[in-house]
């Protein structure tokens, strides 16, 4: 993970004192493919993937005239993949963006003594997100550097100015990110304010005056009343933004039919980030079910239209206490989002709520609400949207799950990397639960070069295959110092990856740039990308992630493809978060059933650590737990209980408080 530094990017140069991405070499790429594949497909297949592979990488084959036409690019561009990847991972999919790609930071959960306290929370919150602004407008951020493996370089920061400035507008083939480039005229700075799934204009500033808390308790507080009045109630538009991409793109343009939608959509797209003022979702509220809520609102009967997903930045603030944020992903990566969040829960923690009295109330205009014209087209398209977004909602199986027994301290004394471990450990719940290996991505950071955003670590790797198979092989066949080996060569060639890829040399972004740069020479597709073996090692079964942070939070996430697993993972010094989710519709996926697997995997690994220091073994903690190995909400939630709470602290009662 990044650790701050004081020395902003501008003081270093800006980005472009950062290297270029570089350009892997064609045959080590295609010897890496094929290495990554082999195991995971069946011999006849790996047989015809591998005559392919020859055939694209053969002198003076299409394979070479890709690659020269991709060095061509990296020289005259800043990064060479960056707007292949963006397309392929982001702009051109078309699925909802809930669940499917937006991910949502979950904060400890809030105890709030009431609406006031609600709102509160929701001024010191905005109060920070205008600290943190006044950061990004001045690029006065301090730069981060890597932690971890290859620690200490400058990473880029280019993410962190399109956190407050970006767009995801939706269209009929692909989508696009705007950005909104400082230019002679500053933008209108305000902030979207979500309340009973109606949209509200908070200026933040006005009169060239930043508003304090105080001012912005008060906005927040009429911005309340006005969402109360149920005669002054406009459809919940929100809901078109968690349709499908085309669907959003369709209902859209039908919208801008009418110029009082147009001025509503202009304000959305144009403000800084939304806060979303959920009402309360219901009595249950266990990590999971946080989890959910911060990734779908609950669906169209709960929060779910008080939402607009083309917006990276969501702040959620539920009045049962339920807090997070959910983020359009294509502008940045999760580390960003962590530092921008952390940045906020610190400011909290840290300096007790200014809600000293001031400036006199009725000076501040009235926040607006934002006016839709609503045709009887545009309520046939809102309730195909909410039916969508019902069937999503109902889909999602999700499990939060927290490690209590060991964290990445006692992987550090045994000297190996606490990702690859725990990587290692997904390898084995997978294997223990379906009988086979499959395709495995796990993000890894490219931000050591210029535009840097991610590649792929491909941790089903051979080596990973050959312990799972002695861990579960039933005969105990292997001995435990044979197992002990296996784990130390499927953790050293995970850690090997992990470093091609966080130095620009994995294989998924320079097959992605060769295949994209046929597609732009309007080449017929090469062989290699219509093999079936292309097609299952990009069918990321299970999608991975490590999303550490330092306060007390987690990030979660939905698979990417229908039978797959989102896990996301928070390694602490002595605890690990896990969150799985899945969909309920595929026969053969159980979040569940997988994170006690994960939770079996993490156990027997440590023993095996333990037995092969000939130490005496600790006492298995989670021995006791074998038959209920995943904590239950019940206990989840007394964990969560004695986490440390964001406390809003407000010095005087708040005149007109409600
Ligand atoms: N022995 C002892 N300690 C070791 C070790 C070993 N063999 N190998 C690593 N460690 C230590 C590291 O020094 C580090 O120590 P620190 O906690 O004091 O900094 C710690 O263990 C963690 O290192 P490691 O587990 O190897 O992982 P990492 O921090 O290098 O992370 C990635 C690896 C791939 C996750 C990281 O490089 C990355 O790319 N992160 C971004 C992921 C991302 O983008 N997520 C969001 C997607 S939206």
């Amino acid at each position: 993970m990044p650790v701050l530094n004081r020395e902003t990017s501008k003081d270093k140069g800006g980005d472009n004192a950062l290297p270029k991405l570089p350009l892997p070499e064609l045959p080590d790429t295609l010897a890496r493919y094929q290495r990554c594949v082999k195991h995971l497909l069946t011999e006849e297949q790996f047989h015809r993937t591998k005559a392919i592979v020859q055939q694209f990488g053969a002198p003076g084959g299409v394979g070479e005239h890709l690659q020269q036409k991709l060095k061509e690019r990296s020289e005259k561009t800043a990064n060479w993949v960056y707007e292949y990847w963006l397309n392929d991972m982001y702009l051109n999919n078309h699925l909802p963006l809930p669940v499917n790609s937006s991910p949502a930071m979950v904060f400890p959960p809030q105890h709030f003594g009431g609406p006031s306290d609600c709102l509160r929370f929701a001024a010191h919150l905005i109060s920070g997100v205008l600290d943190y602004k006044t950061l990004l407008d001045a690029r006065a951020l301090p730069v981060d550097y890597a932690r971890g493996q290859l620690a200490g370089t400058a990473m880029c920061m280019e993410q962190y100015y399109r956190l407050f400035t970006s767009y995801r507008l939706p269209g009929p083939h692909r989508d696009t990110l705007v950005a909104q480039e400082s230019c002679v005229m500053p933008e209108p700075e305000h902030i979207i304010v979500a309340c009973k799934n109606q949209f509200f204009v908070l200026d933040v500033v006005i009169n060239f005056r930043r508003l304090n808390e105080r001012d912005l308790l008060t906005q927040l507080e009429r911005i309340v009343r006005m969402a109360d009045s149920e005669e002054e109630r406009l459809p919940p538009i929100g809901l078109l933004t968690t349709d499908g991409r085309t669907e959003w793109a369709e209902s859209r343009a039908v919208l801008m039919r009418e110029s009082t939608n147009r001025d509503s959509l202009d304000m959305i797209e144009r403000c800084m980030c939304l806060v979303c003022l959920d009402d309360a979702s219901g009595p249950e509220i266990s990590d999971s079910t946080r989890a959910t809520l911060m990734l779908h609102g609950g669906g169209p009967g709960k929060n779910g239209g008080n939402r607009w997903y083309d917006k990276p930045m969501q702040f959620i603030i539920g009045a049962d206490g339920c807090c997070g944020v959910v983020c359009e992903h294509s502008p940045f990566e999760g580390i960003v989002l962590v530092q921008c969040t952390e940045h906020l829960l610190k400011y909290m923690y840290g300096s007790p709520s200014k809600l000293v009295r001031a400036a006199s109330v009725s000076e501040l205009p009235a926040p607006r609400r934002l006016r839709w014209k609503c045709t009887a087209e545009i309520h046939k398209l809102l309730s195909a949207s909410a039916d969508k977004l019902h069937r999503l909602v109902r889909n999602l199986d999700m499990n939060v799950y927290r490690l209590d027994v060991y964290g990445k301290e006692f992987i550090k004394k045994q000297k190996m990397s606490p990702d690859a471990y725990i990587q290692v450990a997904l390898q084995l719940a997978y294997y223990r639960c379906h009988g086979r290996p499959v395709s495995t991505y796990e993000s890894a950071s490219i931000r050591r070069f210029r535009e840097g955003r991610v590649d792929n670590i491909r941790s089903a790797t051979p080596e990973a295959l050959a312990f799972v198979k002695a861990m579960t092989d039933g005969k105990l066949s292997s001995s435990d110092k044979e197992k002990m080996e296996l784990l130390q060569g499927a953790i050293a060639a995970q850690t090997k990856y992990t470093i091609l890829a966080i130095t620009g040399m994995a294989i998924d972004n320079h097959l992605l740039g060769l295949r994209e740069m046929a597609r732009e020479l309007k080449m017929e597709m090469p062989e290699i990308f219509k093999d079936e073996a292309y097609v299952i090692s990009n069918q990321f079964i299970l999608s991975t992630s490590q999303v550490p942070t330092t306060v007390e939070m987690f990030c979660c996430y939905g698979p990417v493809v229908p039978n797959g697993y989102g896990a996301c993972y928070n390694p602490q010094s002595d605890h690990i978060v896990l969150c799985v989710s899945s969909f309920h519709d595929c026969p053969q996926t159980c979040s569940a059933d997988f994170s006690k697997a994960v939770e079996r995997a993490l156990m027997d690994m440590k023993e095996l650590c333990n037995t092969n220091q000939q130490k005496q073994p600790e006492p298995r903690q989670g021995a006791e737990s074998k038959g209920k190995s995943t904590a239950s909400e019940g206990e989840l939630s007394k964990n969560q209980a004695s986490l440390p709470k964001v406390v809003v602290k407000t010095a005087d009662p708040v005149p007109g408080g409600r």
